[in-house]
């Protein structure tokens, strides 16, 4: 079994907490610390949520480090469900778990430079806006070299009209930053609505998560249930995406994907800032360096998160408390 060395660098988020839980539950995946940044929430709210997260994961050693509190250039944008800010202790229960003093951007400069001394570079999983890596890839251009891959949850080709007509939040809260993670030479690999809408989740899938997942099933089932994605006009059937977590999926299991390579690049100004392009035919761009992930099998993705965050509730008996309940 290979073992991804991973910073998430996240903005929690319903769906990010899925996706920090299922990586925190893999032996395939081995987490250096969460790097948090102003996206979905607040930046002080996404810190607490991340910590909060962390401390129902059993997890308290992986540390969590709060980052840039807004976007590079652009005005400030938050997610669709803002309203969520900090989780409530009844649907998330509190932890002791406090962001460390050190801030998200040196942290990665930190361990990508550990990595490149061991020569063993790092997977980022950036499962919010940009901000915190490029501002690294900026401030430390070394850095780059410390990154085995960027895997973001970012885009849209032809899934349009998530955010505004044309972008994807985590590209429309910070659309400099993408550009420049984009165009920075390391290897990205693009996880799009295209893609993330193809798994929809139903109540049936948050119920057991209840059921099998302990307290952090709970906590997922609590999230899912006050915070409904689902959208039956624009996905023709019932259930929503839990689009973060299938960058942790990329990596334990590839084979549940299919990708494309493409040059990808982003519109930064205007009334479509935000928007993702590809090169899939090699028409403009002579290098297609980015791995854009087109499709997954759906009943894969879903087993495997429910798998995944089944092991909370092998590891302790379930004894949280569920909305309603
Ligand atoms: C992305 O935006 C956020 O709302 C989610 O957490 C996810 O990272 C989906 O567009
Ligand atoms: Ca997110």
């Amino acid at each position: 079994m290979s073992i991804h060395k991973v910073i998430i660098d996240t903005d929690p988020g319903v769906d990010d907490a899925a996706a920090i839980l299922m990586a925190l539950a893999s032996p395939e995946i081995d987490v250096l610390g969460l790097t948090v940044v102003a996206g979905n929430v607040p930046l002080e709210d996404a810190a607490a949520n991340a910590c909060k997260i962390v401390g129902l994961s059993g997890r308290s050693d992986v540390p969590v480090h709060a980052g840039a509190p807004g976007p590079l250039v652009r005005d400030q944008v938050f997610g669709k469900y803002a309203r969520i800010g900090a989780f409530g202790d009844d649907l998330v229960a509190g932890s002791g778990v406090r962001p460390a003093d050190e801030h998200a951007v040196h942290f990665i400069v930190r361990k990508t430079r550990e990595a490149t001394e061991a020569g063993d570079p790092i997977t980022i999983c950036a499962i919010g806006p940009l901000t915190n890596i490029a501002l690294a890839l900026i401030q430390h251009p070394d850095v780059a070299r410390g990154i085995r891959q960027v895997v973001s949850m970012g885009g849209a080709f032809t899934a349009l009209g998530h955010r505004t007509p044309w972008a994807e939040f985590n590209i429309y809260a910070d659309p400099h930053a993408a550009e420049i993670v984009y165009r920075s030479g390391v290897s990205v690999v693009v996880m799009p609505l295209d893609m993330t809408f193809q798994a929809l989740f139903t109540q049936k899938h948050f119920e057991r998560f209840a059921e099998e997942g302990g307290q952090a099933g709970a906590a997922l089932f609590n999230l899912f249930s006050r915070f409904d994605r689902s959208d039956i006009d624009r996905f023709g059937r019932p259930g929503g995406p839990i689009h973060d977590a299938t960058t942790i999926a990329w990596l334990i299991r590839p084979d549940l994907f299919k990708s494309r390579k493409a040059a990808v690049g982003v519109q930064v100004t205007g009334l479509t800032k935000g928007h993702t392009y590809a090169d899939f035919h090699q028409k403009i761009a002579h290098v297609a360096d980015a791995t854009v992930v087109t499709d997954m099998d759906e009943a894969g993705f879903i087993n495997l998160l429910i798998e995944r965050i089944s092991r909370y509730g092998r590891a302790a008996p379930p004894e949280a408390k569920l909305l309603g309940g």
